[in-house]
């Protein structure tokens, strides 16, 4: 009998797991024994799809709207797309620079694959969201962790751009909010960290797809500012369609070609049913009920970011938007995933270590996500509190 050989590609061994599914196993596996569990690891929201974008999927579905789409999405998509830049952003982008994709995640594949040479550098920041430095290493670049902390609000700025900038960098990630830590870049850093970036040849990706979940202010682009940008959004988030697999990505009218190109080879098309979904989804009718969803994750997020302090997690700036809240808990422990596990079987409350989003300082830190109601959250609190009380 011949063994099969086990040759997976070098770039195999950089690529990470999430761990926070292996907490999720761990947590399936304990209800599915009895054990009640508050999650509050779930990065994704716990409304359902808005019902005029089912509705309307099941009728694309009735009408045989089975076949491929463009590569670069259904031409009604993109037009609605640039409807919803003019009347949320007050901006004017031509649908033929939008491009649909697989999720925002099949845009960054896409923007990584069309700017990133063979050892070119991105800058991300650390803390941030682990995919990037996963499709930077896809196309054989150099993801470079930028540390962040409290005193930039989590967030890279134009200094740490500059500072970090070198010969051989071709671009910078930013996510405003972030994920894991649910903060925003001002629009003046954003220019800033912009013109470091022109100044320098370099190109900026701004990953916008919590946005739309921004609670004390209007949602802001960077498109508002200028054309010359790669911003990626999705309709994962604040229209809950995670599943749904869409996304989209505006681009500089000299790379839609690029893109298109890139897109006809790696996905031929976003989800024809998601893209018909999607059109429903942009509209008024369906914007009443995410706008009162937006409200209700505000509202989880004035209770649960009081509520984390009162406990002893140190929380150093109040998170504009997402439903993240990235939490100090060095105060408690100095392994954050050690942490995660033993309050997940000792308290039955799943929330994700810090090393699923880089290095810095990760063993300190926990993300709350508040994607479950908010009586679910205060269960959450009371268990939290009886466990660190019994580790006192
Ligand atoms: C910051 C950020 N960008 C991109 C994504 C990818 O989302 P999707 O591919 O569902 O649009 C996520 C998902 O959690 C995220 O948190």
């Amino acid at each position: 009998m011949t063994t099969r050989r086990y040759r997976p590609a070098a770039r195999m061994a950089a690529i990470e797991p999430f761990h926070v599914m292996d907490l999720l196993a761990r947590a399936r596996k304990l209800e599915a024994a009895g054990q009640d569990i508050v999650h509050m690891e779930i990065g994704e929201p716990d409304f359902p799809t808005p019902d005029t974008a089912i509705k309307a999927a099941h009728i694309a579905l009735d009408r045989g709207k089975t076949t491929y789409t463009p590569a670069t999405g259904l031409p009604a998509l993109r037009e609605e797309i640039s409807a919803f830049y003019s009347r949320q952003y007050a901006v004017d982008i031509d649908p033929a620079r939008i491009v649909v994709t697989p999720g925002s995640s099949g845009a960054l594949l896409l923007l990584m694959s069309a700017l990133v040479n063979s050892g070119d550098k991105v800058l991300l920041a650390d803390p941030g969201y682990p995919c990037n430095r996963h499709f930077v290493e896809q196309v054989n670049g150099v993801p470079v962790a930028v540390p962040v902390n409290g005193s930039t609000r989590f967030q890279l700025n134009a200094a740490l751009v500059e500072a970090h900038w070198d010969t051989q960098t071709r671009a910078v990630v930013v996510a405003s909010p972030s994920n894991p830590c649910g903060t925003c870049v001002s629009s003046d850093e954003m220019t800033s960290i912009h013109q470091v970036v022109v100044e320098r040849g370099g190109d900026m990706i701004v990953d916008e797809i919590y946005q739309q979940l921004v609670y004390d202010a209007k949602p802001r682009s960077i498109l508002q500012h200028t054309d010359d940008v790669f911003v990626v959004n999705s309709f994962s988030k604040y229209f809950c369609m995670t599943g749904w697999r869409l996304g989209w990505v505006v681009a500089p009218e000299a790379y839609v070609r690029d893109l298109d190109k890139l897109a006809q080879n790696l996905f031929l098309a976003a989800s024809t049913p998601a893209q018909y979904a999607a059109l429903a989804v942009l509209g008024d009718e369906a914007l009443v009920g995410l706008e009162q969803q937006r409200d209700q994750f505000r509202q989880r997020r004035d209770y649960l970011l009081p509520a984390l302090r009162d406990l002893g997690f140190d929380l150093l700036v109040e998170p504009e938007g997402a439903f993240y809240l990235y939490a100090d808990c060095s105060k408690f422990t100095d392994d954050s995933m050690a942490f995660t596990l033993d309050l997940l079987r000792n308290a039955g409350v799943a929330i994700t270590p810090g090393i699923d989003f880089g290095s810095h300082r990760a063993s300190e830190h926990v993300r709350f996500a508040y994607t479950t109601d908010i009586d679910r959250l205060r269960q959450g609190v009371q268990r939290l509190s009886r466990y660190l009380d019994g580790l006192g």
